[in-house]
């Protein structure tokens, strides 16, 4: 069946830094959304299957010279536009109203008032909470607008024109901080605009597989599975798709989590199945990583393992011109508009050969990283891989300080069992980041019943953070460390003391090699 067609919101950014937010908050919305560089052509709006624009906020004064401007026509095209802060105020300046540097920076909470009819305000309370942030304000709205809201500062908080489809709003509805802020997008998409709530996972699944049908026609196409929800997702979406054309690789490098392989099988081979290709190349793995201490040499020499056990198997699959890439959106924009895709060094798992001649296959470049669980979710993976806290791609190796072995993998990875098990127990494992043991290079001295021991000590780090860019240590709560700690004691043979890692990143990593 062809997915159903569906109107897209570009949300125009003009360097702000909530465009993200913005298409994020559209599509909870179930509106399909992108982020399109300010300067966008007219053509290409009309290609992308606009059904209104959202011009984003963004760092500029629109009177300072260079400031980003949208392509001239734009806003002749008859589509509707929403205006957020930035946005707002070209709105006001292009079309003959009054933006001024007042001097009077409006920054956070504040109280607006709807002063008048209005279709984004319609069945909203009269006096609100919003989120501001700006320096320039609008002192007069163009002809033809009305104005529909005001704070103490601005006197046009909100001007609209239904006529010519354009509205207006000083502060920033896609942030929480805003309470009506989504009901606020909400009237704008659905009354303003005129739109449908198409996207849907069920639409998200069936124009994926589409796409992925339509690209890879009747060849044979391999997937590297880590583990993740990333790859799996991306491997089930595509099974979907073109079935047994696919040959999924997975590679146990030996330095997974407990229970993990077990788990890739299960899914792929027994739930779905795929056609699984299982390398069991832990041996192969410890023999490189004998004597290895340096932090990244142990990386290197996984990526470089890796990769040759990986083309090893492309080798025998000789007729696969297609390699399933779990791209998500958000590297898309970071990287901006990319070229044809081929292979980069920057994969999962420490980089894929260069010269391997595959296209990529990109099936989730469209979505974020929540939609990626929801589709997960609705294509059958189990909840523990849909919501699996990330994993390094070098895995274990770089969470044991010192010379990799499989007696101080076996330690780890029991101590790290029991860790997750506990803060899922307590229930805190979605709200943190990533909860793992790590197994330091030292030993000392403790008692245990009449004998003296002199073993490892386990290390607890559990951090909470947004993106991994930056991260705070969880406070977990004593009783749960207290668990840990016992368990982790009386259960792991060869440890005899626990400590907690409360260091932030920066200036610590969330890793520890
Ligand atoms: P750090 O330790 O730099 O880690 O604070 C940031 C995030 O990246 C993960 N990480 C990796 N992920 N391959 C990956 O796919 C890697 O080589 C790698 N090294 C670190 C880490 O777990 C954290 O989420």
């Amino acid at each position: 069946m062809a997915a159903e067609k569906r109107d897209s919101v570009l949300v125009i950014d003009f360097g702000a830094q909530y465009a993200q937010l913005i298409a994020r908050r559209v599509r909870e919305c179930r509106v399909y959304s992108e982020i399109v560089p300010h300067d966008i052509s007219p053509d290409e709006v009309k290609k992308r299957g606009a059904g209104a624009l959202i011009f984003s906020g963004g760092p500029s004064s629109v009177y300072q010279e260079g400031a980003p401007l949208p392509h001239p026509a734009i806003m002749e095209m008859g589509l509707p536009i929403l205006g957020i802060c930035y946005g707002h105020q070209l709105l006001a300046r292009e079309l003959g109203g009054r933006v001024e540097a007042t001097g009077i920076r409006e920054y956070g909470k504040t109280d607006l008032d709807v002063t008048g009819e209005s279709l984004l305000f319609d069945g909203l309370p009269l006096h609100q909470m919003v989120w501001m942030s700006h320096g320039d304000t609008v002192v007069e709205a163009p002809e033809g607008f009305r104005v529909t809201a005001t704070t103490a500062s601005s006197p046009v908080a909100a001007m609209e024109d239904p006529r010519r489809k354009l509205y207006g709003v000083q502060f920033h509805p896609e942030v929480v901080h805003t309470p009506m802020g989504k009901e606020i997008l909400k009237n704008f998409l659905f009354s303003a605009a005129d739109l449908l709530p198409t996207w849907t996972m069920v639409s998200i699944i069936e124009q994926a597989v589409e796409e992925v049908r339509g690209q890879v026609g009747d060849s044979k196409i391999i997937c590297g599975l880590s583990g993740g929800v990333d790859s799996a997702t991306a491997a089930v979406l595509v099974h979907k798709a073109v079935g047994d054309q696919l040959t999924c690789v997975f590679v146990d490098h030996g330095l997974l989590r407990k229970g993990e392989a077990d788990q890739v099988e299960d899914t792929f081979r027994r739930h779905f199945h795929m056609n699984l290709v299982h390398v069991k190349a832990q041996e192969r793995f410890l023999r490189r990583l004998k004597g290895v201490t340096d932090p990244e040499v142990k990386r290197k020499t996984i990526g470089e393992e890796f990769i040759r056990v990986f083309e090893e198997v492309a080798r025998e699959m000789k007729d696969t011109h297609f390699l399933v890439q779990g791209t998500l959106y958000p590297d898309i924009i970071e990287s901006g508009t990319r070229d044809a895709a081929r292979i980069k060094s920057h994969h999962n798992v420490g980089g894929l050969p260069e010269d391997m001649d595959f296209t990529l296959v990109e099936p989730l470049r469209n979505l974020f990283k929540d939609e990626v669980r929801a589709a997960g979710e609705e294509l059958g993976l189990p909840e523990e891989i849909v919501w699996r806290q990330p994993f390094p791609g070098p895995g274990l190796a770089i969470r044991i300080i010192g010379e990799v072995t499989a007696e101080r993998l076996a330690i780890l990875r029991d101590a790290d069992e029991i860790v997750v098990e506990e803060i899922k127990r307590a229930g805190l494992y979605r709200e943190v980041w990533q909860s793992f043991a790590v197994l330091p290079d030292i030993k000392s001295v403790g008692v245990m019943g009449d004998e003296r021991t002199y073993a490892y000590p386990i290390v607890v780090r559990a951090v909470t953070s947004e993106d991994a860019m930056t991260a705070d240590w969880a406070r977990l709560p004593y009783e749960v460390m207290e668990r840990i700690s016992n368990r982790v004691i009386n259960e792991v043979k060869g440890v005899n003391r626990v400590v907690l890692d409360i260091s932030s990143k920066p200036p610590a990593t969330i890793e520890w090699e």
